[in-house]
């Protein structure tokens, strides 16, 4: 775990970045929704580049089997129902040595504005996309901390800067954990954590199916290795496939000089503009 402080002098205003880096080799980790989709490719990349243990955390035990089948006791599986608050208290009790927390498991219901069932989709994506990232955060956050930082990996979507109408409910809460991930970012820094935010496009998994999106969808490895990398060199966004990436360099710019800059950076330069007035 490596702090670096980078100042960009070439910019108009200093812009100071604070790159917390992380190697998964060594690393104890928890995977929410482990035994499918991105989450369970996220648990054989973490074991494949050397995580010594992986929390698959599933809402049926027995959904684990195939990952316990592979991996033995590198993989133990453990409770989590994101929509009963009591299971994420209890997780926290028994992971009290996880060093790296992704919270990947999240409900896709698809709803436009108009349709009838759209408050139905909003509220049942608030609590389980949006509310279960800040029960996680405030479960994990004193963890990680004692486990000396480690980091905290969300799961968004391309959908959390681009609403589609079809998925506008679901949209809505991918643009809320989205600004969440971004307060986590600056609080679980001040303790060390690094805090990453994971955009995908499109990816091959029930979820995409649903949506019925999985034509051109890219293999959920590409995400899970994506994370690997950009743990590693300490990087805030991860837009991993094809699609994403397209958004994610028209979004660079924005990203660097709003998103990841310190808005007391603002502040100071307006009260040198009206000094110098
Ligand atoms: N696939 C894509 O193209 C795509 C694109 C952008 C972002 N993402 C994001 O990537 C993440 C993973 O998506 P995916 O495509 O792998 O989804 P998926 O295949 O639908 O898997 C969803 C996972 O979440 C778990 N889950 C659902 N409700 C839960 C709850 N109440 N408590 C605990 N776990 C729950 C599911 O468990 P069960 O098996 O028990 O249902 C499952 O393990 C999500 O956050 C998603 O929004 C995906």
């Amino acid at each position: 775990m490596i702090n670096q402080i980078d100042i960009d002098s070439s910019h108009a205003s200093v812009i100071h970045k604070m790159k917390i880096t992380c190697d998964i080799r060594g690393k104890i980790a928890l995977v929410t929704g482990a035994n499918r989709g991105i989450g369970s490719a996220i648990v054989d990349a973490f074991l494949h580049h050397g995580a010594t243990k992986v929390y698959a955390s599933v809402r049926n035990l027995d959904s684990a089997i195939p990952l316990t089948e592979r991996y033995g006791d590198m993989v133990e599986p453990v409770q989590l129902n994101l929509a009963e608050p009591e299971t994420i208290t209890a997780l926290a009790d028994r992971t009290s040595d996880v060093q790296v927390v992704v919270n990947n498991a999240a409900v896709f219901k698809a709803s436009t504005p108009l349709d009838s069932d759209a408050i139905d989709s909003l509220e049942l994506a608030m609590k389980i996309n949006v509310c279960g990232l800040i029960r996680m955060a405030q479960a994990f956050a004193p963890i990680l901390k004692s486990n000396g930082g480690g980091a905290f990996v969300q799961l968004n979507s391309i959908a959390s800067l681009k609403c589609a109408s079809n998925f506008a409910t679901h949209s809505a809460s991918k643009a809320a954990t989205y600004s969440l991930t971004q307060a986590l970012r600056e609080l679980l820094g001040q303790q060390g954590t690094a805090v990453l935010s994971v955009h995908p496009g499109l990816i091959a998994t029930d979820m995409s199916d649903t949506a019925g999106l999985s034509g051109n969808a890219e293999p959920s490895s590409v995400v899970a290795e994506g994370i690997i990398a950009a743990l590693k060199s300490g990087d805030f966004h991860l837009f991993p496939d094809t699609m994403a990436k397209r958004i994610g360099l028209a979004y660079q710019s924005f990203s660097r000089s709003v998103i990841e800059t310190d808005i007391a950076e603002y502040k100071a330069e307006k009260n040198s503009e009206d000094i110098a007035k």
